[in-house]
């Protein structure tokens, strides 16, 4: 089955494919090897996916550099670019030029998806300022569509309170099966609104791989703030991964395959995975071409919600 696409706003939108690809993990954070991930890049775009995320956060423009190449290597006009003005540079002049300097470390000209990486954490600047700038470079044709990430309801009300040319097309949130947080709110006011989720973390950083259990946890990268990766989280989300594992036999499939279908099959999300190399890319994509049938269904979501795990909600981006 070939790659199913769908719109970031409204059926005129900018098509995108189901399933995207975050390059966070060209940065120090992570440290995974340039090469790898513009292999990553070049996988995925052979593979029918379009959607790439990045940021000007990530290892200070090293990730947006990075994926630049890659875009130079394999044609810019076969992605969708997703970037984000980070969270501190909100006023109107400023995000005006991290815009640009995305721009220029990507070399693009335009970028398609701009999006407002987290709100102001002091709730200092106005967010009429920040997006008025974000319509203003809307309607000089650099950037395709506005969009934001962690937005709480009431941040998305306000922020679309102050376009009148544009609304907001999407909404960067944490969503795997085990944080969970926005499907009271955000999800159903997304929804009912058009905005379409992109999920970040959609493995929980690696936790619902099966690679990864107590005594056995990544060392030495961002992960060693992720709360998941402690013992008492571990032991819980084990069980569920035991669940995914069962599901993933059953259809030949990897455990992170069924944890990526569970997502991505939802309406109006879309999970842009972060990949270290060429086949953990090619694996993520291959997560679309199978269907978990009711009962595995029943059994992943008792599971999930089985599963007691204790992180921060308000943590901000790990990068902030
Ligand atoms: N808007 C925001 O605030 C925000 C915050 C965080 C992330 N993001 C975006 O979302 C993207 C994804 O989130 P994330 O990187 O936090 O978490 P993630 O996608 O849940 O996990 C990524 C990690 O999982 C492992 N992995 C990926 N594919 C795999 C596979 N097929 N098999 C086994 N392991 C696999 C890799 O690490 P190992 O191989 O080392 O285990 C990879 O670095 C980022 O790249 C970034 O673009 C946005």
């Amino acid at each position: 089955m070939g790659m199913q696409y769908t719109t970031l706003g409204g059926k005129k939108g900018i098509k995108v494919s189901k399933i995207g690809i975050g390059v966070w993990q060209a940065s120090g954070d992570w440290k995974a090897g340039d090469d790898d991930v513009i292999k990553a890049v070049g996988k995925v775009h052979d593979l029918g996916v379009n959607l790439v995320d990045t940021a000007e956060a990530y290892g200070a423009g090293h990730s947006e550099t990075v994926l630049g190449k890659a875009l130079k290597q394999f044609g810019r006009d076969n992605f969708v670019v997703a970037t984000k003005v980070n969270g501190g540079h909100l006023r109107y002049e400023e995000l005006q030029k991290a815009a640009a300097a995305s721009m220029r470390r990507l070399g693009i000209k335009e970028i398609d998806v701009y999006q407002v990486h987290w709100p102001d954490p002091w709730e200092q600047i106005p967010l009429k300022y920040t997006m008025k700038a974000m319509e203003k470079l809307y309607v000089e044709g650099k950037i395709r569509a506005i969009a934001v990430s962690n937005f709480a309801v009431r941040d998305l009300e306000e922020a679309r309170s102050y376009l009148s040319r544009a609304d907001i097309v999407s909404n960067q949130l944490r969503y795997n099966l085990v944080q969970r947080d926005i499907e009271d709110e955000v999800i159903p006011y997304c929804r009912k609104n058009n905005i379409a989720i992109i999920a970040w973390s959609p493995l929980a950083q690696g936790a619902l791989t099966g690679k990864y259990s107590v005594g056995k946890v990544p060392k030495g990268d961002v992960r060693d703030l992720n709360l998941l990766f402690e013992p008492a989280n571990l032991s819980q989300i084990a069980k569920l991964v035991e669940v995914l594992s069962s599901v993933a036999k059953h259809h030949k499939r990897l455990i992170s395959q069924v944890a990526l279908n569970w997502l991505a099959t939802m309406p109006g999300v879309i999970p842009i995975p972060g990949v270290k190399s060429a086949t953990q890319a090619a694996e993520n994509v291959g997560s679309l071409d199978f269907e978990i049938t009711k009962k595995e269904l029943d059994a992943i979501e008792s599971a999930a919600a089985r599963v007691k795990v204790d992180y921060l909600p308000t943590e901000k981006p790990l990068t902030a």
